[in-house]
């Protein structure tokens, strides 16, 4: 049942702090991460040398958090693949490459047949799934459970956000098991994930922009998503529940790569979502506002709380603050919120977006 909300996205929506502590708890052992039955020793995973990360769509995008944190946290040579591309055009793959393969419904065609591939050459694979004995389960060495429930809305929230949180988990785990991180590090690390839940409900608790913002970008029939390094992947993320749901053409862009071309799109009132939670790249993607604003833009900013006061934006989205890492988690629901509200203010079938099914089971 939809328990009292006006559609089941929105309830899932809501649902986000419960399921990500939820995915979050179910690992956690007296402080430590436990995975049973795990099939990897620690000297197997000292060994890995290259991570592919493979997905489609919502699942594709929570992934591509995975290789990025993997590069930083791991120090090992990470890359993200479509399952529709990758199937066709293999790496080199052996026993020291870890596939780590996300998907909600654990039956997705795509995932399914890359995997098959990767199997036959021997890669280690790690399935982050939100249904138990899926497919996916099956043609991989390890699963980890999402606790997300039955996620009902086509377009994905909950299991977005608990594939994050699972993605965290599994990334502190190899730091540690590979002597990547150091103990008191890691007891930090844990404590801040426990945070999150409380973060994204207040996030849930302060609303009332979002119908403002849809307001705007309901008048437009195209708008941009712009970001730089782990707020792009964001960024497409927010672009493609914008799209799937207010059927209102939305690309995304890492934000420096805009006036190479697609700025040209911008007229008046085209609405421009930045996300802005990084401090090296602030400065950059708030003059790539400044430079969208002069030609007519309206812009939208989901900020980080750390750069209050420093907004620059016509309307201003803020999070609470989290380690630089972990934004992704919060700032998720920012973006459902708009592509939510905007898609409601048009009167589109949320649940059921048109042309879609929930889960793509062919090739
Ligand atoms: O079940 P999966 O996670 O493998 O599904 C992957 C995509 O089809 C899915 O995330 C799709 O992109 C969503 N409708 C996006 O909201």
């Amino acid at each position: 049942s939809k328990e009292g909300f006006e559609t089941f996205t929105l309830k899932e929506i809501y649902e986000q702090p419960k399921v990500c502590m939820d995915t979050l708890n179910s690992k956690l052992e007296n402080g430590d991460i436990v995975y049973e039955d795990f099939p990897f020793t620690k000297e197997e995973l000292s060994k890995i040398n290259k991570i592919y990360t493979i997905g489609c769509g919502t699942a594709f995008y929570a992934g591509i958090n995975f290789s990025y944190l993997a590069k930083k946290m791991l120090g090992i040579e990470s890359f993200e693949i479509l399952s529709s591309e990758f199937r066709y055009d293999l790496p080199n793959l052996d026993e020291n490459s870890l596939i780590v393969a996300v998907s909600q419904s654990g039956e997705t065609a795509d995932t399914l047949a890359a995997l098959k591939e990767a199997r036959k050459m021997g890669a280690k694979i790690v399935a982050i799934t939100n249904v138990l004995a899926s497919a996916i389960t099956r043609l991989s060495d390890y699963s980890i459970y999402t606790l997300a429930g039955p996620e009902i809305g086509v377009c994905s929230t909950k299991a977005y956000t608990s594939q994050l949180m699972a993605i965290y988990e599994f990334i502190l785990y190899l730091a540690k098991a590979t002597g990547k991180i150091d103990e008191s590090k890691f007891k930090e690390y844990i404590e801040e994930l426990k945070s999150i839940p409380e973060k994204q409900k207040k996030i849930l608790d302060d609303v009332g922009i979002y119908e403002e913002i849809a307001n705007v970008i309901k008048e437009k029939s195209s708008a941009f998503y712009i970001g730089r390094l782990i707020d792009y992947k964001t960024a497409m993320e927010g672009a493609l529940k914008l799209k799937e749901i207010s059927y209102i053409h939305t690309e995304a862009f890492p934000a420096g790569e805009l006036k190479h071309g697609s700025i040209a799109l911008i007229e008046e009132k085209t609405p421009v979502i930045a996300v802005l939670t990084q401090e090296e790249v602030f400065e950059k993607t708030l003059s790539n506002l400044e430079e969208v604003k002069a030609r007519g833009a309206v812009t939208i900013g989901i900020y980080s709380e750390i750069f209050r006061g420093k907004d620059k934006t016509d309307f201003s989205i803020f999070v609470p603050e989290t380690y630089k890492v972990f934004y992704p988690i919060l700032t998720a629901i920012s973006v459902q919120l708009i592509a939510y509200n905007t898609a409601k203010a048009l009167n589109r079938d949320v649940d059921k977006p048109r042309n879609l099914a929930k889960s793509v089971t062919v090739e």
